[in-house]
């Protein structure tokens, strides 16, 4: 069976890791990288991925994976769907059979219009849904995937991608449908970036009351919830290069709970914004990004009491 030729796009931190693993097999990467920034197009040029116009892109591939902030998406999704409707109306019944599947961290109903964009364009739809970090040597996200009851035979074929490294698992049995692999991500990742925003937000409080509030939050943790503490060490720090991706996959999050819950997350969303500001005014030397700076000096210090604690042992 010859490897077949996929698009992703983007190139960020997960779609040209994705790419890589891709391209390893023997697979034919397209991406499009138009208003693309130079970070991009580098890891796009190392994962081996051909930047092609969308057009071609559309025309060529048999996949159509989109990997890109949860807030571009469905407008990403639109713009790939003119692209499809421009390459067919060139091709006419010489057109391939091509395939779209959204790996975004959105909600069920922003999916579902997601896929009701594609209704009667030839386009198959796939709702994926990844869990995990990006690919690397020994180590692969799963992607959960999901179609409507009709579309079993897509759902098996994008299954088949796992021979060619992409680490696939099924959503089906009863009730099933385009919406459950996003409804998924949204619980996993609500409870795993949850957590994290929740720390970040009750250290920031708490700094704010006084740096001695924080310092005995620290003990207090150490002493009665290390696991806790543990955690922080390493999901805070992950967390900040991620704050602004993060602000709209808390969103979606939202709007997937729904009801007065959905506070719960809409108020993370401020969190991990509040957090990217503070980056911002950290990376152009402006007066501020003190938020940055304590939630690293917590990290700083909650290391070392994690490391003394382990030394005792
Ligand atoms: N990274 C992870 O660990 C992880 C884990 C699970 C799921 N995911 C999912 O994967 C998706 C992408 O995450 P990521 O970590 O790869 O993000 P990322 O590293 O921030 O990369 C985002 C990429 O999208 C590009 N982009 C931004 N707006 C675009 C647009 N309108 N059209 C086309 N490309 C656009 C960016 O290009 P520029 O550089 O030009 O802005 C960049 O290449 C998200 O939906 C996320 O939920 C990621």
């Amino acid at each position: 069976m010859s490897a077949p030729t996929l698009a992703i796009v983007a190139a960020g931190a997960m779609g040209a890791a994705v790419a890589r693993r891709l391209t390893t097999a023997g697979c034919i990467i397209l991406t499009n990288l138009d208003g693309r920034s130079p970070a991009t197009r580098a890891r796009a040029a190392a994962a081996g991925m051909h930047d092609v116009p969308m057009v071609e892109l559309a025309a060529r591939a048999r996949w159509v994976l989109s990997i890109l902030p949860p807030s571009d998406a469905l407008a990403f999704a639109a713009r790939f769907k003119d692209a499809h409707a421009q390459s067919r109306s060139s091709q006419g019944a010489t057109a391939a059979a091509i395939a779209f599947a959204d790996c975004n961290a959105v909600s069920p109903e922003t999916v579902k219009r997601i896929a009701a964009l594609f209704t009667g364009s030839g386009v198959g739809f796939v709702d994926a849904g990844i869990i995990g970090g990006p690919p690397r040597e020994g180590y692969d996200p799963v992607f959960y995937a999901s179609v409507a009851p009709e579309d079993s035979a897509l759902l098996e074929e994008f299954a088949g991608l796992k021979r060619w490294g992409l680490n696939v698992s099924l959503l089906k049995g009863e009730g099933a449908g385009v919406g459950d692999a996003s409804a998924l991500k949204m619980s996993y990742a609500g409870i795993s970036k949850g957590i994290i925003g929740l720390c970040s937000t009750m250290i920031l409080a708490a700094h704010a009351s006084s740096p001695a509030t924080a310092q005995a939050l620290l003990h207090e943790l150490s002493a009665s919830q290390p696991a806790i503490l543990q955690r922080i060490t390493k999901s805070v720090p992950n967390m900040l290069p991620k704050a602004y991706r993060w602000v709209g996959e808390m969103e979606e999050i939202s709007a997937f709970v729904g009801g007065g819950e959905a506070q719960v997350h809409r108020g993370l969303a401020a969190l991990y914004a509040r957090i990217e500001r503070s980056l911002q005014e950290e990376r152009k030397g402006e007066e501020g990004g003190e938020d940055v700076r304590v939630l690293r000096a917590f990290v700083e210090d909650a290391k070392r009491v994690v490391g003394q604690g382990q030394g005792q042992e």
